[in-house]
């Protein structure tokens, strides 16, 4: 029979029966099957006004909401039919997938995740898509031992190595990071054997934060420059982005890698991701990671010896202080923006190569107060563009000159102001443990 037929029997026989719930429900069902969700939703409404505890109306309600795009209404029913009675396939399903168009990435996936753990054998083709890792690996050309890439679709040694040729020669400024690094590891390197007769460790973790653009991922590249280390640069979207249940596993490989490859030099930028305040963090899938983490950094089954974790992070109050216990990252150093002195060799490094003629580096300086090591290099693009505008024009390249610099750093405005009103406040009333006394002092 046509659909719209038996629609129509249904309705001519509920007029006759008002009340039959069960005709109704199966009314409301035939109508999500003709894909009329406004309609269905309807009569499951009436359906529960008179039962309200029919499970599958409920159910039937919340496909109904999602067929209208209602996601938050479907959620809601979701989330009741989830944690009530015994779980059901197809709620968790629905459940996943409306938390997946709602934005709720994690949560979607910590259910789906559920879901196949329950039933393994019935995997959603749809879910398995949004949670599988992009781009997998091509033919194994890499010179590496093949026994460092794993599985295909692994994280492999080629993919998280970087080389690094910057060193601290690159990096104006930042003197009190430079000579915690040196403690940490340039300085054991060079003396393991007093090293170790003294018991200390070689490497560690150092957590770097501080306002944008002035030098965290740029000083983390430097360091592995500097003592010629490997170079992993971790994305927190690396761990992440890939098959569920896989993240943790991917977590251990990188430091796997790291561990064989040393020394080491391993990169965590915006380490916040991991620290746990995020919403979608906060759930199992989220968590497992965080933990998986602090084992490694903790070394208890690996050797971490010669091994530099470094982290990253514009928003410190983000982390989870577990993360700053002894023996993760125990030095937390903040990154301000440069001072006069800072700016002008970072000007000087900047320009390098570039065609100047006689750069007054700390005349320009002095006039870019709360400028980061970012912001710079924007003047001295924007510098740059003008010339060439000008050389296009009369055919004539010219150099860059004091002056120049000086009106590009006129149309630029510092980008790190920002980041210390917000931070102010967390400094003023977050300040556990005075962690953040030096961004105070920083803004006296
Ligand atoms: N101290 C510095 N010395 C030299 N260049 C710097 C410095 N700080 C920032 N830069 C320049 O600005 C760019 C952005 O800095 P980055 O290290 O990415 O900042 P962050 O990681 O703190 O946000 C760098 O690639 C580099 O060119
Ligand atoms: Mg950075």
């Amino acid at each position: 029979m046509d659909i719209n037929n038996l629609l129509q029997n249904l309705r001519e026989a509920l007029e006759l029966t008002p009340d039959n719930d069960k005709l109704r429900a199966h009314l409301a069902r035939t109508l999500l099957t003709a894909g009329k969700s406004e309609e269905a939703s309807t009569e499951f409404k009436r359906v529960l006004q008179t039962s309200p505890n029919d499970k599958p109306s409920k159910l039937g309600l919340a496909r109904a909401f999602a067929g209208m795009q209602q996601w938050s209404a479907a959620i809601v029913i979701l989330e009741d039919l989830y944690h009530q009675g015994p779980p059901e396939h197809e709620v968790h399903l629905l459940y996943s997938r409306v938390l997946l168009n709602e934005g709720s990435f994690g949560k979607a996936m910590d259910i789906y995740e559920e879901l196949l753990k329950r039933w393994p054998d019935k995997p959603d083709a749809e879910l398995d898509e949004h949670f599988r890792v992009t781009g997998q690996g091509a033919e194994d050309d890499d010179g590496f031992d093949d026994e460092e890439d794993g599985p295909p679709g692994e994280l492999s040694a080629r993919d998280l190595i970087v080389k690094s040729d910057t060193t601290f020669a690159d990096v104006g400024g930042m003197q009190a990071v430079k000579d915690e690094i040196g403690l940490k590891i340039i300085q054991p390197l060079l003396h393991p054997d007093l090293y170790k007769a003294y018991g200390k460790k070689i490497g560690g973790g150092i957590l770097l934060y501080g306002p944008p653009g002035c030098g965290k991922t740029h000083m983390a590249r430097a360091t592995a420059g500097e003592i010629k280390a490997t170079f992993i640069s971790m994305g927190i979207a690396d761990v992440l982005d890939m098959w569920i249940g896989k993240s943790e596993r991917n977590m251990k490989r990188i430091f796997e890698v790291a561990r064989k490859n040393k020394p080491c030099v391993l990169f965590i930028d915006e380490i916040d991701a991991l620290g746990a305040n995020r919403s979608h963090m906060k759930h199992s899938a989220g968590s497992h990671v965080i933990n998986q983490f602090l084992t490694e950094m903790d070394g208890i089954d690996a050797d971490n010896e010669g091994l530099l974790v470094i982290g990253a992070t514009n928003m410190p109050w983000h982390i989870d202080p577990a993360f700053r216990r002894p023996g993760r990252f125990d030095r937390t150093i903040f990154v301000p923006p440069p001072d006069v002195e800072g700016r002008t060799s970072i000007l000087e490094i900047l320009l390098r190569g570039k065609p100047v003629k006689d750069v007054a580096t700390r005349d320009i300086a002095k006039k870019t107060e709360h400028f980061s090591g970012a912001d710079l290099k924007a003047v001295i693009d924007i510098a740059v563009e003008e010339k060439l505008k000008s050389a296009m024009k009369t055919g004539i390249p010219e150099p860059l000159s004091t002056k120049d610099l000086l009106k590009a750093a006129g149309t630029h405005k510092a980008t790190t102001r920002e980041w210390f009103t917000t931070a102010k406040n967390y400094a003023l009333y977050a300040n556990e443990s005075g962690l953040y006394d030096e961004i105070l002092k920083y803004t006296k």
